[in-house]
């Protein structure tokens, strides 16, 4: 049988050092999981079986495998340290007879975002980047429509657009919306990006380094590799508009979605996986569920393509679309909404509509 591996690491140190080791979790704080962390060698999580093609039948089956650093401490420490735990953590997926791997979260976003770890290892490597920004734009279109927000007319935004995922996102909502914000750090990347994007007939692209210009945005998609800043604020946001955060850690955090009740805070990147899967490991999804970034390095798997795929900060296009289209024939899709973590009704989309004309 074919065969996978994925590498995942805490995000919110507690709660995730918790779904494996629960004494752990309870015991150390914040900043002793991150200072242990430094120490702790690469974890085995779980077998991933049951992932079967809706086109062809075949099963692939995978392997979790941790590296114990936070986003936090990936940013601390020296690079070359922090490839070096990536890359002991890609050994263990190899001595397992992983035939791909895929990186997870920030251990794509790290330096060149997997090239450099790639070129350590004999196992394929892919970043998982290239069908997140798929399902990221398939649920920011969805959700407008939900919302009743005619694309052809809206304004929109891409919150770190000058990134490996924003700005393949800012380019394909582009040819969606009428006014597209790209906003990020550094200016000189965003002018940069404009001038691309910029093209006959297309929409009116803007440029900013300030958050408060997202009070003309009804959709806003935000993917910015932040761990210490609380990125977008209550204040910054227009009633009824809809925002998909993509980025782990997040964007928007829970305090900010719940004092405005007037906006939908989708969750970005979670897909249906095809067949019967048990990841035998909770990592905060509903069974049958995993981020696109997973789905990438399966839908690889099952498609028999184990090469080197989703690689570095340029991601064209016409991955986007390929890797689509894998994924689709072999029955992943574009999961429900969910909202941190639990799922958005047709109520909740209902009361948030109501809520945003009252505030009007
Ligand atoms: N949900 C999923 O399935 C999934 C899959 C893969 C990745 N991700 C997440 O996606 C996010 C982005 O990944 P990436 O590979 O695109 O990272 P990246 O290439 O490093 O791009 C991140 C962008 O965010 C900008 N940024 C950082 N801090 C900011 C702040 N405080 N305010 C505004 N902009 C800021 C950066 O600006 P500069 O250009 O100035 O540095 C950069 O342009 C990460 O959180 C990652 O964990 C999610």
């Amino acid at each position: 049988m074919d065969t996978f591996a994925f590498i995942i690491h805490p995000i919110d140190p507690k709660r995730d050092v918790s779904r494996k080791f629960p004494f752990l979790g309870r015991v150390l704080s914040e900043r002793q999981i991150d200072f242990f962390s430094t120490f702790f060698p690469p974890v085995y999580i779980s077998e991933i079986e049951g992932i079967t093609s809706v086109s062809t039948g075949k099963q692939v089956k995978g392997w979790f495998v941790a590296a114990p650093y936070t986003p936090r401490r990936m940013l601390e420490l020296p690079e070359r340290v922090v490839y070096r735990k990536i890359i002991q953590t890609g050994h263990m997926a190899e001595r397992l007879g992983a035939q791909i791997l895929g990186l997870g979260a920030f251990t794509s976003v790290i330096g060149d975002s997997g090239v450099t770890i790639a070129r350590s290892l004999d196992v394929p490597v892919t970043t998982g980047d290239s069908y997140t920004i798929a399902i990221a734009v398939q649920a920011i279109r969805e959700a407008a429509h939900l919302m009743d927000i005619p694309l052809r007319n809206a304004t929109a935004a891409v919150v770190g657009a000058a990134g490996t995922i924003g700005r393949v996102c800012a380019e394909l909502l582009a040819e969606d919306v009428a006014r597209l914000y790209l906003i990020g750090r550094r200016e000189d990347a965003l002018v940069e990006l404009r001038e691309q994007l910029t093209g006959p007939g297309g929409c009116e692209l803007m440029v900013s380094t300030k958050m408060d210009v997202l009070t003309n945005a009804q959709l806003i998609l935000t993917v910015t590799s932040a761990v210490h800043d609380v990125v977008i604020r209550p204040e910054h946001l227009q009633p009824g508009s809809v925002i998909c955060d993509v980025a782990r850690p997040r964007d928007v955090s829970a305090m900010v979605a719940a004092a405005r009740d007037d906006i939908l805070v989708i969750d970005g990147g979670m897909v249906d996986v095809p067949g019967p899967v048990d990841f035998h490991f909770n990592f905060g999804f509903p069974p049958g569920k995993c981020y696109a970034c997973m789905a990438e390095t399966i839908a690889l798997a099952l498609e028999g393509r184990f090469e080197d795929y989703t690689l570095g900060k340029h991601i064209t296009r016409e991955r986007v679309d390929e890797i689509t289209a894998i994924a689709e024939k072999h029955g992943f899709r574009l999961s429900g909404f969910r909202s941190f973590e639990r799922e958005v009704s047709p109520q909740q989309i209902e009361a948030v509509r109501q809520n945003a004309r009252k505030r009007a």
